[in-house]
């Protein structure tokens, strides 16, 4: 549905389509669900994996920009290794604040076209009980884990490359051409490691789980943040931050339960059933990188910039989203346990 609305809105009035979108990121699980998206809607992208452009290497990423010269560069590459990065800060922030530098500056100096870049509910560190809204203030820094810190600072410096292009002759940072797109999001799941393939996997291995009940946010699906960003950079939406997530919250030991309930619902093959996962206290879950209680972003900007696109489809709820992925992936168990059974 999706593909033929976007088709009729995204002409050449807007991009110059005969330069590829080149996307970092391509083996990620949202860089994944934006292959098939891409694919699907059959825009000519490039898709750079970690050995095509290495980002901790200037160069390799001159490179390849001088190579494709992409209108629009769309960036689902990160280091997400959050426990990591506590002993990993220079490649963090390598990776996470100095390759997006590198992007926008590109996009807003040479190709003059539009960025697309992913971050994260950890730059905010629990200053509120209620959604974060995007204008409301990051940090404080100082209580951040070294991912979160590493994904503001390429925020902020994708923010001051624009902003330092607009303050010499394009102030609005709302015409068609030099854009960004910072897209925030939590809880993501997709084709990859994520907690709803660690719940499912450990639930037909245990029979019971303790799953921390009192850290709250919004399960985001990888292939709808593909959509969401294919939509956003064809629309003449104003740079800036978005929150994209979907409707509804919960919490990790809420998400675990209703995965492990459509799991069943699927068939046999799972030990757990979900009275036999128990709430634990997020100190009581070991933990290098310390992370926040709320993770829940208001979606209300976003929804309103979609609705003044072309076409309007319904948004969704984490909870249907969650639905149809545990189906397909519950499935996928099954059949594996069904076929080592035989
Ligand atoms: N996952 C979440 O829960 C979550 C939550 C909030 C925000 N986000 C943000 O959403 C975006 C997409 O996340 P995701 O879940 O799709 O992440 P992911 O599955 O961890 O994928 C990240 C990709 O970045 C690539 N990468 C890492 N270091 C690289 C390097 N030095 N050079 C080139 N590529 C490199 C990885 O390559 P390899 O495959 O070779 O390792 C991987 O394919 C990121 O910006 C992330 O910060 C994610």
């Amino acid at each position: 549905m999706i593909a033929n609305t976007y088709m009729s809105y995204s002409s050449s009035e807007m991009l110059d389509y005969s330069r590829p979108i080149l996307v970092f990121g391509r083996d990620g699980q949202v860089g994944r669900a934006l292959q098939i998206c891409l694919n699907d809607l059959k825009l000519p992208a490039v898709f750079l994996g970690r050995a095509d452009c290495d980002l901790t290497c200037e160069s390799s990423i001159v490179d390849v920009l001088n190579r494709y010269r992409p209108q629009v560069i769309i960036n689902a590459a990160a280091y997400t290794a959050v426990d990591k990065a506590e002993v990993e800060r220079d490649l963090a922030f390598a990776i996470n604040a100095k390759a997006p530098e590198l992007m926008a500056r590109y996009i807003a100096h040479v190709a003059h076209g539009i960025l697309v870049h992913y971050s994260t509910d950890y730059v905010f560190a629990d200053t509120k009980q209620d959604t974060y809204l995007e204008t409301d203030p990051v940090g404080p820094i100082e209580h951040l884990n070294v991912y979160g810190q590493s994904k503001l600072a390429g925020e902020q410096r994708i923010k001051d490359v624009f902003n330092l292009t607009h303050d010499s002759g394009n102030p609005s940072g709302n015409d068609k051409f030099s854009r960004y797109f910072i897209l925030r999001t939590s809880w993501v799941y997709g084709d990859g490691a994520n907690f709803i393939r660690m719940i499912l996997r450990l639930a037909s291995e245990r029979d019971q789980l303790e799953v921390v009940s009192d850290q709250v946010g919004v399960p985001t699906s990888a292939q709808w943040l593909a959509e969401t960003c294919v939509q956003v950079a064809g629309s003449r939406a104003t740079s800036g931050i978005y929150h994209a997530v979907p409707d509804g919250q919960t919490s990790w030991h809420g998400l675990a339960v209703f995965a492990m309930e459509i799991a069943t619902s699927c068939g046999e093959g799972f030990e757990v059933k979900s009275k036999n996962i128990l709430p634990i206290l997020a100190t009581d879950y070991i933990a290098q990188a310390r992370r926040p209680y709320n993770s829940r972003l208001s979606n209300a900007k976003l929804k309103k910039a979609l609705s003044e696109m072309a076409f309007t489809s319904q948004y969704p709820h984490w909870q249907e989203q969650v639905e149809a992925y545990v189906k397909e992936h519950a499935s996928n168990y099954l059949k594996a346990s069904q076929i080592l059974k035989n």
